[in-house]
């Protein structure tokens, strides 16, 4: 029998590859301005990236798709394959349905066995207590913790969560962790106000995921029997939007960008409106539902890294510190959200 979590899971997966598309579109509102006098060669480019002690040699990575059931151990085995062989690093999916069923762990498990030196990052939802967290951890042996704070897409799937205990959970984790904690959405964003409490709360890196890509409002509405809750696609902030609210915050926080991002110029965008790191799941998810062979996605991965070094040669940027300096331009639409966020 397969569980209703497992089955979750599963729907998860399907749906948001039935949802995926290649717009680019939230992005648009940002351009780099270029240099024709470019004075480092693709070969100067450093494109790596610290992160609290660690270092990312690709500073963009596989943030959080799955776990916990048949088709998730082999989705799971497939991506540690593939950031073993191109060294990025990589989140697994929430690992709550292996702390409720330990026949479950092996989908998540996979990911070390195959990548033992890897990056690899635990994941679990901000509703579980700090032993779960260390569990999740523990698991892995996971080189980071993402806690995840879903409340937009607890509140729209069907047998979601109804009330959260987001804040005091997050205490409790941060007080006992053993390894550097990442709060982050799930593609709604984050407002500046939610920044600054979790700054306050004592999160050293928060991933803003953004809208743009992966819509767990279209995912789980889907899910629902009458599919009323539709007027919720729009909901949240994009990732540009969220960036721009974590920019004029001077707390002591790294920034990871998530949400929509598809391509090199996406990344380097992120870098440029001050992000840390970057991370990448519908995308990568559909690449890996597309190609049989991982070569085909390890080569494609190949190209973003020498993408994202030609945006650098193109921005004189011989690193990512100087990446984030770059010039750029925002479209009226998003000086006005700019404008409007700033004087409030
Ligand atoms: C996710 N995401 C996610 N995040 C998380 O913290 N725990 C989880 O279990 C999952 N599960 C999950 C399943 C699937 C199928 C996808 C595609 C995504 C959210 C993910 O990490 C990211 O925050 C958003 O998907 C936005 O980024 P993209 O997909 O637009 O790059």
């Amino acid at each position: 029998m397969v569980s209703q979590q497992s089955h979750r899971k599963d729907e998860h997966l399907s749906l948001a590859e039935h949802f995926h598309t290649d717009d680019s579109s939230k992005f648009s509102g940002v351009r780099l301005i270029p240099t024709s006098l470019p004075k480092y060669g693709v070969d100067d480019i450093d494109i790596s990236t610290q992160l609290e002690n660690l270092n990312f040699h690709v500073p963009f990575y596989i943030n959080a798709i799955t776990g916990g059931s048949q088709q998730s151990q082999k989705i799971n085995h497939r991506l540690a394959n593939i950031a073993k062989q191109t060294g990025l690093a990589m989140a697994v999916g929430s690992q709550s349905i292996a702390i409720n069923d330990p026949k479950q762990r092996a989908s998540f498990t996979t990911v070390r066995e195959v990548n033992p030196d890897g990056l690899v990052i635990a994941n679990i939802g901000a509703n579980h207590d700090a032993t779960d967290a260390q569990q999740a951890v523990e698991m892995l042996q996971a080189d980071m913790l993402q806690v995840h704070i879903n409340s937009a897409q607890e509140l729209i799937m069907p047998e979601g969560d109804r009330t959260f205990n987001f804040i005091a959970n997050l205490k409790a984790i941060l007080a006992q962790a053993t390894v550097p904690v990442i709060v982050k959405e799930v593609g709604f964003g984050m407002s500046q106000q939610t920044i600054t409490e979790l700054a306050n709360l004592g999160v050293k890196i928060i991933d803003v995921s953004g809208s743009g890509g992966t819509n767990f409002a279209s995912i789980e509405n889907f899910r629902r029997a009458n599919k009323e809750m539709a007027y919720m696609q729009s909901w949240g902030l994009s990732t540009v939007e969220s960036l721009l609210e974590a920019d004029p915050i001077n707390l002591d926080v790294n920034v990871i960008a998530s949400g929509g991002v598809k391509t090199p110029l996406d990344i380097a965008k992120c870098f440029a409106l001050g992000a840390d790191l970057v991370g990448m799941s519908g995308e990568v998810l559909h690449l890996l539902l597309s190609n049989e062979d991982d070569e085909a996605i390890i080569n494609q991965i190949n190209d973003w890294i020498y993408g994202l070094k030609t945006i650098m040669v193109l921005t004189n940027s011989k690193n990512i510190a100087n990446l984030k300096q770059t010039d750029k331009i925002f479209s009226s639409e998003l000086l006005n959200f700019k404008q409007q966020r700033n004087s409030g």
